[in-house]
């Protein structure tokens, strides 16, 4: 007789980006700099004991002290991968930005959780996680997700 086929049990449920709605206002501070050795440098902002989303990686428009607009990929967490007992920080890498918003006042728009925060195994697979969290977010703002289920096989 023929066995039954085995079903394998679902992969970690994040099929796509969800939506919220949420925003922040904060001073940029100076980080540890290790997101330039990355390749995606941040601002950099303290949050409360409260944030106003859960942590997680999103897609988010960020505003700057003279109210320019630009789209960028933030992430809200303790950042595991390179700190036994971090602060919550919020740090965001904006795309086409070059330059120097220490002191400034700014503004996050949170639109899309993109995936919760992960802890890495060296900062190669973070590099290339950030890299995909990107491309993604990228893909949200524009308002064409990919109906793709999230690639979670780091
Ligand atoms: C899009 C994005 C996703 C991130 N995801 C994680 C994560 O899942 N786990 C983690 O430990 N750190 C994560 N980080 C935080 C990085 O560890 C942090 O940006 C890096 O250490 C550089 O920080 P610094 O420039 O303030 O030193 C993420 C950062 C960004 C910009």
């Amino acid at each position: 007789m023929k066995r039954p086929a085995r079903i394998s049990p679902a992969p970690p449920a994040f099929p796509e980006p969800s939506s919220v709605d949420a925003v922040f206002r904060g001073v940029v501070v100076k980080g540890a700099r290790i997101g330039r050795q990355l390749g995606y440098p941040t601002a950099n902002m303290a949050v409360p004991e409260h944030p106003p989303v859960p942590s997680g990686v999103y897609a988010v428009w960020f505003t700057d002290a003279s109210g320019r607009r630009f789209a960028g990929v933030a992430s809200l967490g303790v950042r595991p991968t390179v700190e036994a007992d971090g602060k919550m920080l919020l740090e965001t890498h904006l795309f086409d930005f070059c330059g120097d918003l220490y002191g400034q006042v700014c503004e996050v728009t949170f639109c899309h959780l993109i995936r919760p925060e992960l802890k890495f195994g060296s900062l190669a697979e973070l590099r290339a996680q950030i890299e995909r969290d990107a491309v993604m977010a990228k893909s949200v703002l524009s308002g064409t997700a990919s109906m793709m289920p999230f690639d979670l096989s780091l």
